[in-house]
């Protein structure tokens, strides 16, 4: 999952294109490249990051017209070679690539034995090869563009530029996103949003099999079988401003501090507390098709998933629903048996997890009822899904999700009062949910005011090369997603389990080297957890307690102890002081909090 940028204009590219890039780095960081035409075409590409590229475009690089990537490494290492944009060995033609070509070792093979000479190990090469095939022969560039992908199996979101035709950029996309932006006499196109939203917020999103044509007069879409096709451009809610830190010294600083605001607009108008009901009128179902779903299933990948499982439970306690969480790959290759009466959610913050969304096709093909919870609207999960409902959570751009997994458990909770007041929940209960939920952004604010303890312990056990992560039922998934957290931006292995799980194996890993951060609610488990807790005590294990009271000494080191909500709620409020936990310890051990190694934002790839 690379980020692709495009721009055709009046201005000069490079800086437009660098900027973009840099607002795309959190979706791969490997190596960034530039390509502008200006009688031929004028190329700078490194390895490593779009500051680094920045470096070596010289500021007579010229040219208005051009396309630029970041790359998130699949086929050949980091390199500068095998760094995007790929010229055709003419150099009249230049790619940038956003996806996995499956049969690239077939064209390569064919394309080599026609004479053509490769430079990189990568897969994307074999599309500058491909076109320049056939650009000679066509028509227009966009013609040779439709001809070479015919030939390609995989996903793609690409740009490609013809030195002898420098007054347009095509572009296509099928399973990565490609979104355009309308501007005054010129165009733009991105992997996301945030490349383009400082010039403007007309877009549009290129559906899979689509192909565009830029000038700077506008622009034409064209489905595969070259048909012309309308669009009806979108406003983008976020400014260019979103996508700063916002004087914080980190974004995942400034996401985890603006949960209060976050959590707000997630429910925002969606509370009625005349009838202690959730209002979702995106879901396109009535009431009569509510009460016919007899289980939930739902899907999602990395913290999304661990969401759907906070999700999984609050529909059970309030809906009294049988419902389930699963991770989308999972649930796609082992090919599921969909049920008419299971309604299925999907859960993604980007909206173009791959897995998720190819599992998403995978249900809509077999008929199955498809909800969305996204962040990202406009998405390609959002578009492919039946109804759903948008987080409005902003713009997440650190790698590490944190408002986007609380907004998704907040939005599960209304998804969980809805589906139960249409059936057996009691106007009590759910007014005491709808009242638990408002209390929520304040009770943040409150866990956000534990930073300096919170940053403390976190120097305290940063240190350890193992961290185990402990809770029952609602505890659970929290502990999920706290080890999570800490794996990604703080390399520290961590692993979650179910408290109960330890005596049937992990507890041989407990010992004064791997300490465990126990997940204790003050629910109707206090007593087994608390039991738990002596359980590793006994083996000279090291404990942090995350909890509702202080714990007796003889059971924890540490203690953090976070305000009360409804039983069902607690989970979302638990989870706030891992995150910060993990930050402090990330920033402790001097780590790219925001850009941890081997990862990226926005998964677009299997
Ligand atoms: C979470 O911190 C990670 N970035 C990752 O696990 C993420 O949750 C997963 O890739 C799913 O992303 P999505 O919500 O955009 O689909």
């Amino acid at each position: 999952m690379c980020g692709i940028v495009a721009y055709v204009g009046p201005k000069d590219a490079a800086p437009i294109l660098l900027e973009g890039l840099q607002r795309l780095e959190y979706r791969g960081y490997d190596s960034a490249g530039v390509v502008v035409s200006n009688r031929g075409l004028k190329m700078r590409k490194v390895k490593g990051r779009v500051a680094d590229l920045a470096a070596v475009v010289p500021a007579r690089f010229r040219g208005t017209l051009g396309i630029g990537h970041t790359r998130w490494a699949t086929h050949g290492a980091p390199s500068d070679v095998n760094a995007h944009p790929h010229l055709s060995a003419d150099e009249r033609i230049a790619v940038v690539h956003n996806g996995i070509i499956e049969n690239a070792d077939e064209l390569r093979a064919k394309l080599e034995a026609d004479g053509a000479v490769f430079v990189s190990e990568t897969d994307s090469e074999v599309l500058s090869h491909l076109i320049a095939r056939t650009v000679e022969d066509a028509d227009s560039l966009a013609e040779a563009v439709r001809g070479a992908l015919k030939r390609v199996v995989g996903t793609y979101g690409i740009a490609v530029i013809d030195a002898q035709r420098p007054g347009e950029v095509v572009v296509a996309r099928n399973g990565s996103p490609i979104v355009l932006g309308i501007g005054e006499k010129e165009m733009f196109a991105a992997s996301d949003v945030a490349a383009l939203v400082r010039y403007t917020r007309q877009v549009v999103h290129l559906e899979d099999g689509e192909l565009a044509v830029l000038k700077t007069d506008g622009f034409t879409t064209f489905a595969s079988d070259a048909r012309e096709t309308a669009k009806e451009p979108l406003t983008v809610d976020w400014e260019a401003g979103h996508y700063d830190t916002g004087g914080y010294e980190h974004y995942l600083l400034k996401e985890i501090s603006e949960q209060p605001e976050t959590v707000a607009r997630t429910l925002r108008g969606r509370l009625d507390d005349r009838f202690h009901i959730a209002h979702l009128g995106g879901l396109n179902m009535d009431a009569r098709e509510t009460r016919s779903f007899r289980r939930v299933k739902i899907i999602g990948c990395g913290s999304a998933y661990y969401s759907g499982q906070i999700g999984a439970q609050l529909i059970e306690e309030l809906a009294r629903i049988p419902a389930d969480a699963e991770p989308a790959s999972e649930f796609r290759y082992r090919s599921p048996v969909v049920e008419p009466d299971t309604l299925y959610v999907a859960i993604s913050q980007s909206g173009e997890t791959y897995d998720t969304l190819a599992a998403v096709q995978e249900l809509k093909r077999k008929g199955g009822r498809v909800l969305g919870i996204v962040n990202t609207v406009g998405s390609a999960i959002a578009r492919e899904v039946d109804g759903g409902l948008y987080l409005h959570a902003g713009p997440e751009v650190s790698v590490a999700s944190t408002k986007a997994f609380t907004s998704t458990a907040v939005a599960f909770a209304l998804l969980a009062l809805h589906l139960g007041r249409v059936r057996d929940l009691s106007p009590a209960d759910g007014r005491r949910i709808c009242e638990g939920l408002r209390a929520l952004p304040g009770q943040i604010k409150e866990i956000l005011a534990l930073e300096p303890q919170i940053k403390e312990l976190a120097h305290k056990y940063a240190g350890s090369p193992s961290m185990m992560f402990v809770g029952r039922v609602r505890g659970y998934p929290v502990a999920r997603e706290g080890a999570q957290k800490l794996k990604e931006i703080s390399y520290v292995h961590a692993e979650a389990y179910p408290a109960s799980e330890l005596k049937h194996g992990p507890l041989a890993l407990i010992g004064p080297e791997m300490p465990t951060v126990a997940i204790v609610p003050d629910d109707e488990l206090l007593d087994k957890n608390l039991t738990t807790l002596g359980e590793i005590r006994a083996r000279g294990g090291r404990v942090l307690m995350v909890g509702h009271r202080e714990a007796d000494p003889r059971l924890a080191d540490d203690c953090l102890v976070v305000p009360r909500n409804e039983i069902e709620l607690d989970p979302i409020l638990l989870s706030i002081p891992l995150q910060i936990f993990a930050y402090h310890a990330a920033v402790a051990l001097e780590r790219d909090v925001d850009k941890p190694r081997n990862l990226a934002k926005s998964v677009t790839v299997e």
